[in-house]
């Protein structure tokens, strides 16, 4: 199949963006009748694919060691026929009775150490060798019987990788991980993980325990350890299952479906062994706490995360809601509009399928609530079921932007390991709020049209002409030379307070902060770190000439660190307090590049108003855009396509855009674009 150099097409031969979700037909095998009018009325919303078999395994092996798969190649037959691919789960998300009765060991042990019993989902041991065993001969046999199916585009490996195990299995092979990870030297891990604290030297890795709920929870080298060792346990699991399934099917990908910013595993870690990403996005739309608008910028913000875990290729929106979830404290249907603008964010954030949970509601059973394509009304005359198929149609007309990317000029850094150690650090201050500060950053830019990767600190710099990094507390080693060498060559980088504080193993740097280079870097180091209470108040008053003509003074929160100057300019001061009239904003030349340092937590307005200025010497060039306008672009190096989603109320306004073609009318755009309230425009621009 020849695919254009210019596009990075992941299913060669579609030729359109895919659009469909989870289908369980294996709930309603009695019913042959029904799944004859699914499929019918898949293709009547312009559904081109479906995930099949997430929890299906008592279907497949109803009794140990009893496999059915006529059933599956039967469906998965009859969508093919009907133009429809197929996406296949493996089942390992959920157990049948059979398998926790006779193999206990397969359930997980919570934190307190008491086994869980049978039942819900996503509740294995990653290490039971019995599970994989069990897991393996299923995947393998599945994929011998359907893995040259050539309706297959994909596997989907379990469901949502998630949670911890602390059984003593587990435990063995956190300590093997920790013989490996610190040479077998039990004094290089007592030195990395500061034991001689309280009393708590290890003698050999044997006498290590996890964290346990009722245990040692104070060394938080171990704390961090156990995570890390969680997500390598977890990819572990992933790619013992990805491995069977290769040797039957070795030409189609593999996914995982992830969940956003999930705090319990480092996907910059876990993506490393995924062909494709693809997540669930389950944002709650008009809800009583913020505006439309920002439930859009904090969405586009988890899109940017995961389409940065690989930016070479599209993601996937695996799961979506039409209408209301089950599990949100409120359960709000989507109003008008909303259901077509939230998919085709996730299209101009750079995803090529729009997926669902799930095609038809159950009928009974912890989901039969949950929004589906079909209700248990069953017709295609229902409010929903149209929106679907205006989102298929849509769909159908953006096929042109299959294989297209996403590539803003700033990036952010985004670190698991960083948010972890903050999260675990004790001191400073309840409100540390790493997520919800990079969340805010990311918004500050979107909201006037420049776009960030979000991205580990192991990626490739030279792509962007902007790296923010907020609270980089924990610099992982390498980092920190990467990051001088790209200033020096002319990069901008901004940093904020609490950088650079501990190692890779939460030892703090001695000598000032930031350590490990940095100090030179941002020509400064910092002395003390005030942490404020919600009612105090101060603010950063930046000079004359530097925003703006005159001086301006942005209110600050939370946290003040107080920098000493070794080069650095002085962009900014503290306006209250003993240290008023202090150093909080500086600018370091260093190289060719610009290396900012803001000390302060700085409120919105602040932020908008600084990162014009570092926008300026990065050689970024915002967008005016009118309130409640997102915008993104894709392209494929010859063309541009322009998104424009108006997630407000009102009709909007938008002037000065280049010239193109509206992808939706068909129409000729012209430097101006009126958009109704919450609807959108697709314009292809020539390059
Ligand atoms: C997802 C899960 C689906 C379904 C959905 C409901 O997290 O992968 O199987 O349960 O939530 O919103």
């Amino acid at each position: 199949m020849e695919v254009p150099m210019n596009k990075s097409i992941i299913f060669p031969g579609i030729g359109k963006l895919l659009h469909g979700g989870d289908y369980n037909p294996d709930q309603w095998l009695d019913r042959p009748d029904i799944l004859k009018e699914d499929i019918r009325l898949m293709k009547k919303a312009g559904v081109n694919v479906v995930t099949l078999g997430v929890f299906a395994w008592s279907t497949y092996e109803p009794v140990e060691g009893e496999f059915h798969f006529e059933w599956l190649k039967e469906i998965m037959d009859n969508l093919y026929e009907n133009g429809i691919y197929t996406i296949l789960a493996t089942p390992s998300g959920a157990r049948p009775a059979w398998l926790d009765e006779k193999y206990p060991e397969a359930m997980r042990v919570a934190r307190n150490g008491m086994r869980n019993h049978h039942g819900l989902r996503h509740n294995h041991c990653m290490s039971s060798e019995k599970y994989r065993e069990k897991v393996a001969n299923l995947d393998g046999k599945r994929a011998e019987n359907v893995g040259s199916h050539p309706g297959l585009i994909l596997w989907h490996i379990s469901n949502e990788f998630g949670g911890e195990c602390w059984c003593d299995q587990c435990k063995k092979r956190f300590q093997e991980y920790l013989r490996n990870r610190y040479h077998n030297d039990i004094e290089e891990l007592n030195k990395q993980w500061w034991t001689n604290f309280w009393s708590h030297h290890y003698n050999s890795f044997e006498q290590v325990e996890p964290p346990y709920q009722n245990g040692e929870t104070s060394v938080h080298g171990l704390n961090l350890d156990w995570k890390r060792f969680t997500t390598w346990n977890m990819t572990d699991f992933m790619k013992h299952e990805i491995e069977v399934i290769r040797q039957y099917s070795p030409n189609v990908p593999v996914t995982a479906n992830l969940m956003r910013l999930y705090n319990g595993l480092d996907y910059h870690e876990m993506a490393k062994d995924i062909d494709v990403i693809s997540w669930d996005s389950y944002p709650a739309w008009n809800n009583d706490y913020e505006t439309v608008t920002q439930t859009a910028l904090d969405t586009a913000f988890d899109h940017s995360v995961m389409r940065s875990l690989k930016r070479e290729k599209p993601f996937l929106l695996m799961e979506s809601v039409p209408s209301q979830v089950n599990w949100h404290p409120f359960n709000k249907l989507k109003r008008p509009g909303i259901h077509k603008l939230s998919c085709i964010q996730a299209a101009a954030c750079g995803s090529d399928m729009i997926g669902y949970f799930q095609w038809r509601k159950g009928r009974g059973s912890y989901e039969q609530y949950h929004g589906a394509v079909l209700d248990h009304l069953g017709t295609d005359e229902t409010r929903v079921f149209k929106d679907v198929a205006e989102v298929g149609e849509i769909l159908r007309k953006l096929a042109p932007i299959e294989g297209s990317l996403v590539k803003p000029e700033a990036a952010m850094l985004f670190d698991w390991n960083n948010r972890w150690a903050i999260e675990d650090m004790a001191g400073l201050s309840k409100n540390k709020k790493y997520e919800d500060t990079c969340r805010k950053q990311y918004t500050a830019f979107l909201k006037h049209g420049v776009d960030m990767d979000v991205i580990s600190p192991e990626a490739d710099l030279s792509n962007y002409k902007l790296i923010v990094m907020p609270m980089l507390y924990l610099l992982k080693p390498g980092f920190t030379d990467r990051l001088k060498e790209y200033v020096a060559k002319g990069g901008v980088v901004v940093s904020t307070y609490l950088t650079g504080y501990v190692n890779e193993n939460t030892l703090c740097y001695l000598g000032g902060f930031p350590g490990d280079g940095l100090k030179e870097l941002f020509g400064l180091y910092t002395e003390e770190i005030d942490a404020l209470y919600p009612s105090d108040t101060n603010g950063i008053t930046f000079r004359a000439g530097t925003l703006a003509e005159n001086a301006k003074t942005f209110p600050v929160t939370d946290f003040c660190e107080m920098i000493k100057p070794t080069g650095a300019e002085v962009i900014g001061t503290y306006e209250k307090d003993f240290y008023a009239g202090t150093p909080a904003v500086t600018v370091n030349t260093y190289g060719k590049g610009k290396a900012y340092y803001v000390g302060a937590r700085m409120n919105t307005e602040g932020m908008e108003d600084f990162y014009h200025e570092v926008w300026k010497q990065a050689g970024i060039t915002p967008k005016a855009l009118p309130d409640g306008i997102e915008f993104h672009v894709r392209t494929d190096n010859e063309v541009d396509y322009e998104f424009y989603l108006n997630f407000s109320d009102e009709e909007k306004k938008i002037y000065g855009i280049r010239n193109g073609i509206n992808l939706l009318t068909d129409g000729k755009v012209e430097d101006e674009l009126t958009i109704k309230p919450y609807d959108l425009a697709v314009l292809r621009i020539l390059r």
